[in-house]
């Protein structure tokens, strides 16, 4: 793999004089082109995406597409897909794809078929999916499982919440899933205060098996099953944990000596980033949530957008035009942050988890050959669901100082119909999702708010600039396969980002160096006086603050 510094394409330097005299005009550029709707219209799938109300022009246009050539993006698309071992810091293939390719749509990858493998797993987990489900799964005392606790953080946690929270309409009756991550022990405690052993199954999902939240929590899990049994006169020890405990990760040897039946453990592969692992075993206690069926639709939506964005040239692609209008945002307009607001309450987790997917995969400072990037990278991801984030954070995004490009998603079907009166409740909540963009992309002139007859000193705050971009994502409905195609849209988005910095994507070595520290500082916080002496002063200072102030029952 050659690696192409961006920044010294033809298509950066066009796109660097480009912003250099933009002068942005989305209301004069609507009057001037009728068609510009359906110009930038485009469909992936089932997601019609609307980009008119970007601050695009043709040219801008034109130089973005050049850009995702001269960068060699269908070329690493299809190194990515193929299994190249595009992940350089750990030597690793990326192949979340292989994850939602159909059975036997072979994919050889150092001599292993790894479709065939990941429909093997996808088999194991669906009949234990069923036999939870149906009720054929039992607890230690006979009784079937009611609530399923999936232990697990960062993509061992994100995405199961996220889709479990964006498809509780699916979810069949009688059953509950709760997510624990925190190493907080607030989080355990509270998760677990009402349930009842007897009906409850942990999943501990660890791709590496030794992440310290998820660990610490799973013991304190089985501690907490087998001390809630025994109270009850019922009976522990290895059999309970096999009839109460699953786990999910790439570590087998790892589960083994945790004491996890193998039976019940599920396995995946190291060519799957765990903030990419959601369709993965990861995504067991969906398949145990909304059922088999459901989950294979899943996976299908997922692999609608991987066909579109392996097929479609860059002009028509649309996660490749949106990391590349993100880029446009990012490196020459300058945006620092960029907001994902969903009208749809079920969608309620979906900027967190957009957190780990975009920021851990492209918060970077070097290239893959490990010199420095040669533009700014990563912006910060963030997000709510409409309409709250209107009566919270919106002020900013119209009339604040910094631009913030905005991602707004709807749908056209609600999940639950309602009816105020006569009013359409999921009507008068799209009226919002409609009104915003538009607010945004045109605004409000000081000549219109003086026609309202707004006294003249409160002119100038009532004005609205507009020229705020939105790209705006519809569906038919939030199903299980949208969900699926909205997670690869924004996978193939940050992508995109990544090829254009020329960075790993892929790994996340940022976040060790806090891990490796919360070790060395942990004898300190047990009292150890030599540990704390070692430490710097304000860690010195915060430390004795807690020595000082902790009340021990
Ligand atoms: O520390 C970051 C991280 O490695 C994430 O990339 C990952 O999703 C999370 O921790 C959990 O890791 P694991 O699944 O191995 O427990």
């Amino acid at each position: 793999m050659t690696l192409i510094d961006a920044t010294k394409t033809p298509a950066w330097a066009k796109l660097g004089q480009l912003a250099a005299s933009f002068e942005p005009d989305l209301p004069g550029w609507f009057a001037a082109d009728p068609a510009r709707a359906e110009r930038f219209g485009l469909q992936a799938g089932d997601l019609f995406v609307d980009l008119s109300k970007n601050l695009l022009t043709d040219e801008v246009f034109q130089a973005l597409v050049e850009l995702g050539y001269q960068v060699g993006l269908p070329a690493r698309r299809d190194e990515m897909y193929a299994g190249a071992e595009i992940n350089v810091t750990e030597h690793r293939s990326v192949l979340h794809t292989a994850l939602r390719r159909p059975a036997g749509d072979a994919l050889l990858v150092a001599g292993v078929d790894v479709v065939a493998e990941v429909q093997q797993a996808l088999g194991r987990i669906y009949a234990f999916a069923e036999r939870v489900r149906s009720g054929d799964w039992l607890g230690v005392s006979g009784k079937p499982v009611k609530t399923v606790v999936n232990i697990g953080i960062g993509g061992s946690d994100l995405g199961p919440v996220m889709v479990y929270e964006a498809l509780k309409h699916y979810v069949s009756p009688g059953l509950e899933c709760r997510f624990i991550s925190n190493i907080d022990p607030t989080d355990l405690a509270q998760k677990t205060s009402d349930l009842d052993p007897q009906t409850t199954l942990f999943i501990v999902v660890s791709k590496t098996f030794s992440t310290l939240e998820t660990l610490t929590n799973a013991r304190l899990a089985r501690d907490w099953l087998l001390d809630g049994l025994a109270e009850r006169g019922l009976p522990g020890g290895e059999a309970a944990v096999a009839k109460h405990f699953a786990a999910v990760s790439t570590a087998l040897d790892k589960v083994a000596a945790f004491g996890i039946d193998p039976a019940n453990v599920f396995g995946f592969w190291d060519w799957v980033g765990g903030r990419y692992s959601v369709d993965s075993a990861v995504g067991t206690i969906l398949a145990i949530a909304i059922g088999q069926s459901n989950f294979a639709d899943f996976l299908a939506g997922f692999r609608r957008i991987d066909e579109h964005f392996a097929a479609q040239p860059i002009e028509r692609n649309v996660p490749a035009l949106l990391g590349l209008l993100n880029i446009w945002y990012r490196n020459f307009l300058k945006a620092p942050t960029h907001a994902v607001l969903p009208y749809a309450q079920s969608l309620h987790r979906f900027a967190a988890y957009l957190q780990q997917l975009t920021m851990e995969s492209n918060g970077k400072s070097v290239r893959l050959d490990g010199t420095p990037v040669t533009s700014d990278t990563g912006e910060v991801f963030w997000g709510e669901p409409g309409t709250n984030g209107q009566h919270a954070f919106y002020q900013l995004i119209h009339q604040g100082t910094s631009l913030i490009p905005a991602d707004f998603i709807a749908f056209a079907n609600p999940a639950y119909p309602l009816q105020d009166g006569e009013t359409d409740v999921h009507e008068l909540f799209l009226s919002n999702f409609f009104a915003q963009t538009k607010a945004l992309a045109f605004g409000k002139t000081a000549e219109q708010v003086r026609a309202e007859g707004t006294p003249e000193e409160i002119v100038a705050a009532r004005v609205f600039k507009g020229n705020r971009p939105t790209t705006s994502i519809m569906a038919p409905a939030l199903t299980p396969g949208v969900v699926g195609q909205l997670i690869a849209l924004y996978e193939h988005i940050t992508f995109t980002q990544g090829v254009v910095w020329g960075i790993d994507s892929f790994d996340q070595w940022g976040v060790e160096l806090g891990k490796q520290l919360a070790g060395q500082i942990a004898p300190a916080v047990a009292g150890d006086q030599a540990a704390l002496a070692g430490q710097d002063s304000s860690t010195k200072s915060l430390v004795s603050y807690y020595l000082a102030n902790r009340l021990r029952q």
